[in-house]
């Protein structure tokens, strides 16, 4: 059965279009969904591979929905942080983001 929608706030889209592969996005996926479930926000906050998003030279890219926060360089040891910041404090993390509405 999948997650139920009603309790999630946040989903993290996580680039694994083939240049942020390239760049470790697969690593940086399991480390942010680690980091999602080590600070209990399994619940709130849903995560998706994607495909390319059209902003390979960031990569590897995260895009926060519904902040429409892009991160940059979302590099495996950088998700914590993400998570830490962002997620559980509502502090985006500014050196990372590329573009923010
Ligand atoms: S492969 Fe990630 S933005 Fe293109």
């Amino acid at each position: 059965m999948g997650k139920d929608l009603q309790k999630v706030k946040r989903i993290a889209f996580i680039c694994n279009g083939n240049s942020c592969l390239n760049k470790g996005a697969e690593d940086t996926t399991v480390q942010l969904r680690a980091a999602i479930a080590a600070n209990e926000l399994h619940d709130e906050v849903h995560t998706i591979r994607t495909r390319c998003t059209g902003q390979c030279e960031h990569g590897p890219v995260v895009f926060i929905h519904p902040d429409g926060t892009w991160y940059k360089g979302m590099l495996p040891e950088l998700t914590a942080g993400l998570v830490k910041n962002h997620l559980l404090e509502n502090n985006p993390v500014e050196d990372n983001i590329f573009f923010h509405p």
